[in-house]
């Protein structure tokens, strides 16, 4: 048994979020988690809303409502969805909590004191209609690249380019429209990351094998670039304040530190809400301070987040000079997209995770999205593609099977597992094959290779299905009863194998599957090798039901819908 840390990039505060972004971080997050914890180790999920930044601010200003009460209903609404999809957070935080505050001020005045952050003068707009400096989004006007006249201070939409809103020609505040805007001097706190380059390349040079390649590459880019020193404060009311005792100026000016200083520290904070929940049984430092080879600590995220995880918080983490956990694996995905063109949230473009439980309960879509999971390369969601893969996986290969094994045995023989013949060369085989494709599952699961992993699964699926075609247990029947109970008796483990197995993918039908079956004791949560080769588990004389069909076929008539309610093509 291991101690498995696992974190799944935070999702900002602001708008429920698309398939895209479940897919990229949360999801994959939870389905490995799950199959740790089956396999019985010790896993420790965690996850936050990540609240501050102009973002918030300016969704709540849209909303007419005080930011930090934005930011509780927007936390709420969006864990609701994530119960939704089944997501089994240990525990989900807010990046607002005072422990992040605790924690990362903490982090500040350990970096002041080993020579890691330094004061500097910086030229900034200031709004005096609006009485404030206007950092990032607060300024829009035209990219000096390439003429796009809806940039903002921090990027260009258009052309991606990052910039620093003294930049844009033409500028406006976004909250005012003023044009009337200045450049005065400020002074801000900067992360002097030049001076953590070597270190922070040597621990990557260490780390990167355990990394799939995506990450890695990704990680290597940016080192060869170089670190720069970077300005980790912001003139904004919301954020973690800038600490006094340390930094009374800057305090008394109302400084916050910038939203993507004090993030990744919520990880080490959210674990901290985690355990002030219950402190007499949750110790959140013994997760994170000093536990360099006991834990193993592995984030999930989407490509554009890498340089953050690979490379600044690492930078920041190695400044502070203390043994906080640094990421052992870092999993990254690639985008999803929309029949070829991008999700957006700000365009409403695609499927928000929402919308899509208001369509199908959340399985099918925790299946579908791991089967095709933007890992070695981006990967395309259609209306198409979701609906046959419902109907050929979950509907004909899986549901079908279960349907038919428990209601054909119901009929023939009542509502307990039959006996039967002792098994044969046709079960023996079948075992060999479930242990076989059981063994490469669980590998590619290992391995955080999501996609082979459902494509191990669904073999299993299949394995039973053609075992059942080949014994054929409904005309079996006719000439030989125990043929036909041993064939039935053998699929009805299979169904309970299903169950156990499925669960990382599939929760909540596992649980149907698995409570199918009037087992004295169930606490099964895992399956070795010799039980997926005997495939006895479950005893003849077990009493059964059979459940609600587990996965409703979809119609043309619904696929016409979907595609009439979300847009069906290419932007
Ligand atoms: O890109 C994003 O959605 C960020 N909110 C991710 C933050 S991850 C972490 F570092 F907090
Ligand atoms: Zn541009």
């Amino acid at each position: 048994m291991a101690r498995h840390l696992i974190t799944s990039a935070l999702p900002y505060i602001n708008g429920i979020k698309h398939l895209g972004n479940m897919v990229g971080s949360m999801l994959p997050a939870d389905v490995y988690s799950r199959y740790l914890r089956q396999r019985g180790h010790d896993v420790l999920y965690i996850c936050a809303t990540d609240e501050h930044g102009t973002p918030a601010e300016l969704a709540a200003k849209e909303l007419g409502l005080p930011v930090d009460e934005f930011c509780a209903q927007a936390h709420d609404a969006q864990k609701a969805v994530y119960d939704g999809f089944a997501l089994a957070f240990d525990y989900f935080g807010r990046s607002s909590s005072e422990q992040n505050v605790e924690i990362t001020q903490h982090f500040a005045r350990k970096l002041k004191e080993n020579g890691f952050i330094e004061e500097r003068a910086i030229r900034q707009v200031y709004s005096p209609a609006d009485g404030r400096f206007l950092p990032d989004r607060y300024v829009e006007g035209t990219c000096p690249h390439c003429g796009y006249d809806k940039a903002r201070g921090d990027q260009c939409e258009n052309c991606t380019r990052v910039l620093d809103p003294t930049d844009l020609i033409e500028p406006r505040s976004a909250i005012s429209g003023s044009t009337d805007l200045e450049v005065r001097e400020t002074k801000h706190l900067f992360l002097l990351q030049s001076k953590l380059q070597h270190e922070v390349e040597a621990w990557v040079a260490a780390h990167e094998h355990q990394w799939p390649q995506l990450a890695s590459s990704i990680a290597r880019k940016w080192l060869t670039e170089g670190l720069h020193d970077r300005a980790i404060t912001r003139d904004l009311d919301w954020g973690v304040p800038v600490p006094a005792d340390t930094w009374p100026e800057l305090a008394a000016e109302g400084k916050v530190f910038y939203v993507w200083f004090d993030a990744p520290i919520e990880y080490i904070g959210a674990t901290k809400e985690w355990s002030d929940q219950d402190p007499e049984n949750r110790d959140w430092k013994s997760w994170w301070f000093d536990v360099d080879t006991d834990v193993r600590y592995t984030e999930f995220m989407a490509k554009d987040n890498v340089p953050f995880h690979t490379v600044m918080f690492p930078a920041t983490e190695l400044g502070v000079r203390e043994p906080w956990k640094k990421v052992d694996v870092v999993k990254a995905f690639n985008w999803l997209t929309y029949y070829g063109g991008k999700f957006s949230t700000s365009q409403k473009r695609g499927v928000f995770t929402d919308q899509a439980l208001e369509v199908l309960p959340a399985d099918y879509w925790r299946y579908f999205l791991i089967a095709n999971a933007p890992e070695s390369d981006d990967s395309s969601f259609t209306w198409e593609h979701f609906t046959a893969t419902v109907n050929k996986d979950l509907a004909d290969t899986l549901g079908n099977f279960v349907n038919r094994v428990l209601s054909f045995s119901r009929k023939r023989f009542g509502d307990e597992v039959p006996a039967g013949a002792a098994a044969g060369e046709a079960e023996a085989k079948l075992g060999e094959e479930i242990a076989r494709l059981l063994a490469e599952y669980e590998e590619h699961m290992e391995a955080l290779q999501f996609r082979k992993a459902a494509a191990a699964l669904r073999a299993l699926w299949s394995a039973g299905n053609s075992y059942l075609e080949e014994k054929a247990p409904w005309l079996e029947i006719k000439t030989d009863q125990e043929a036909a109970a041993l064939t039935l008796r053998t699929a009805m483990n299979l169904i309970h194998l299903y169950a156990v197995v499925s669960e990382p993918f599939i929760p909540t039908s596992s649980a149907a599957m698995r409570g199918a079956f009037a087992l004295e004791d169930d606490t099964a949560t895992w399956v070795t090798p010799e039980e997926a080769r005997s495939l006895t588990s479950i005893p003849a004389g077990t009493p059964f039901t059979v459940p609600p069909v587990l996965f409703a076929k979809l119609t043309e008539d619904d696929l016409e819908a979907y595609k009439e309610r979300f847009g069906g093509q290419a932007e």
